[in-house]
């Protein structure tokens, strides 16, 4: 690729203008390099891969096949919102796979954390192999990797896979065009190319998804509650203004219960902990004032509209102590 590192002099991307022009460039580079061969994308629907794929729909049309893995432990709405905006909208050569038994089977009855998460990862590459050999003639790989990836590998604090980890037999050229961009330019770039804004600005989601938020061994009820619960929190941030305003915000379903009632009988379930934090660079984090009217109609809500949860707590805790997720 032309730019293979950031130049020292290049300015910050923070204008359609800006962004058109970067568009541009990628756009004919990407025609160079890929030439009239196919180039394979795990979309996971995140702001990187999202703008990677709309670059290459952009560039070289259907000779990119985007491969969606719900893993089952999205957002709610999320593998829609993928089959919607890039197979309807952008008329993307999607393969979409609902990989949800797969992954929700191996990691029934797993309770500790880093297991839970090389389960996930591990089963994610498993999945996309699996999808990748019974395509044909594939010769690249894109990935959204961006400048403070190579930074951080270049530094050692984090390993830059190098073709996704994927396993030997699949050998394929690698197609990085955001990489020279940091996070907020690859947000302008993104809406540049026409994607959703929900979609360019939404929060940070760890690749495990909500597998962090449903804290000890997976079971289907509980990570539903957690679905459907943090699908409530963020419709009512939104509907109240605070989603600009607060950095993240996620509610976790722990694996005990409590009792309760609910019509006019005791009921064993389980509590459900909001949390929402501001932060920088998500090293430190402080807890994020909420309006008590807002929470109090949130608890309402998720008390009467989640099965199996009858208590909503706040987490107070800011980082440190507490990490933002609970794993
Ligand atoms: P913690 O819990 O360490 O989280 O305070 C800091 C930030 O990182 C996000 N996070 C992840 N992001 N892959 C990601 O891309 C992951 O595996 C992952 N785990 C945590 C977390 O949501 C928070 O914003």
């Amino acid at each position: 690729m032309a730019n293979d590192r950031r130049p020292d002099d290049m300015v910050r991307i923070t204008t359609p203008e800006l962004a058109n022009a970067f568009i541009e460039e990628q756009v004919k580079a990407l025609k160079e390099q890929v030439g009239d061969k196919k180039v394979l994308l795990a979309l996971s629907g995140g702001v990187d891969s999202s703008v990677v794929a709309a670059l290459l729909i952009k560039a070289v049309g259907d000779q990119l096949i985007s491969v969606h893995v719900n893993h089952g432990l999205l957002r709610k709405g999320e593998p829609e919102q993928v089959i919607e905006v890039f197979r309807n909208q952008m008329k993307a050569n999607l393969i979409y796979v609902d990989a949800t038994d797969r992954f929700l089977d191996k990691l029934a009855g797993v309770a500790d954390p880093e297991t839970k998460r090389k389960i996930i990862g591990n089963e994610f590459i498993e999945v996309f192999a699996d999808e990748a050999r019974k395509l044909d003639g594939i010769t690249f790989l894109a990935q959204g990797t961006i400048w403070p990836d190579i930074l951080e590998s270049e530094n050692g604090i984090k390993a830059h896979h190098n073709a996704g980890g994927l396993p030997e037999d699949l050998e394929f050229e690698l197609v990085e065009p955001v990489k020279i961009l940091f996070k907020d330019e690859v947000r302008v770039v993104g809406e540049a190319l026409g994607l959703p804004h929900s979609m360019v600005y939404r929060q940070p989601f760890p690749g495990p998804g909500l597998g962090v938020r449903c804290v000890g061994a997976i079971t289907r009820d509980r990570l539903e509650a957690v679905r459907e619960s943090d699908a409530i929190l963020r419709e009512e941030f939104e509907k109240n203004g605070l989603m600009c305003q607060v950095w993240q915000y996620f509610t976790i379903v722990p694996d005990f219960k409590t009792v309760g009632i609910k019509d006019e009988k005791r009921v064993d379930e389980w509590p459900c902990v909001i949390r929402a934090v501001n932060t920088r660079d998500a090293m430190s984090a402080t807890v994020a004032e909420i309006p008590f009217e807002v929470m109090a109609h949130i608890v309402d809500r998720i008390t009467h509209e989640v099965p199996g949860v009858n208590r909503v707590l706040y987490d107070f805790t800011p980082k440190p102590t507490g990490t933002i997720e609970w794993e």
